[in-house]
């Protein structure tokens, strides 16, 4: 019999796989903190927590920011009801290439999200109702920062939904402090926050809406 689970189990190929994809991010966080800026993937219980509340419905447009392996595209694939709009953004080629190769169907674009707007725009896709982010916001250099969530705002649909996450440990740190007021002037509701301890290491969920106009 030849075929992906020639060797075994579908479930053993599909450990393998998984784990050799946990493999080649923890080499990206080793060569490129500040792109990767994670040691290990996050939880499903994390991927959960991204989308809890949002009620989409068909035609609205989702987009991940830096899906990685993919552990907020496998929730979002189970819970989007038919007919929305997904689109991911990956900077890393090989991440890129595995998460087309892993998500039929879905729609990943190479590139940054730093270019949502004109990426969104490339697709035939309009403002998104929702806007999840795996980004390593606190590694990333202020201007940085700054250009994206500029971004987010403009591609953000008016009554649309940002959500992010910072590392529990993390929250003093400055670059962090910085990320969160410049979120905060960008939008004018944040809906406090929800902490996932089951996710290594433990996070916080912070989520956004309604840019401020004069971005829009
Ligand atoms: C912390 S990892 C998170 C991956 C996954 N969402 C998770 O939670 O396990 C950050 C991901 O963002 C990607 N990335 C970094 N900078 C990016 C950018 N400017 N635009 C799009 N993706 C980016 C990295 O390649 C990596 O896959």
């Amino acid at each position: 019999m030849s075929g992906p689970h020639q060797n075994g189990h579908p479930h053993a190929h599909a450990h393998r796989h998984g784990l050799r994809e946990a493999l080649h991010f923890v080499s990206r966080f080793i060569t490129r903190p500040g792109t990767v800026g994670s040691i290990w993937p996050s939880s499903r219980q994390l991927g959960e927590a991204m989308i809890q509340q949002v009620n989409l419905k068909p035609g609205d447009v989702v987009v991940e920011y830096g899906p990685g392996t993919g552990p907020f595209t496998s929730v979002l694939r189970e819970r989007m009801p038919a007919g929305v709009e997904y689109l991911g953004i990956e900077f890393d080629h090989e991440l890129h290439r595995n998460l087309v190769r892993r998500f039929p169907g879905m729609r990943f674009h190479h590139g940054s999200a730093e270019d949502t707007a004109d990426i969104l725009a490339s697709h035939g896709l309009g403002r998104a109702r929702l806007i999840v982010s795996g980004l390593p916001f606190a590694n990333m250099p202020e201007n940085l920062q700054a250009r994206i969530i500029q971004e987010t705002s403009k591609a953000l649909q008016c009554d649309g939904t940002f959500r992010t996450f910072t590392y529990l440990l993390s929250s003093l740190n400055p670059s962090t402090v910085h990320f969160r007021r410049l979120v905060a002037d960008h939008f004018h509701d944040h809906h406090g926050s929800r902490t996932v301890v089951r996710n290594f290491p433990p996070a916080r969920v912070l989520s956004y809406s309604k840019p401020v106009r004069k971005n829009n």
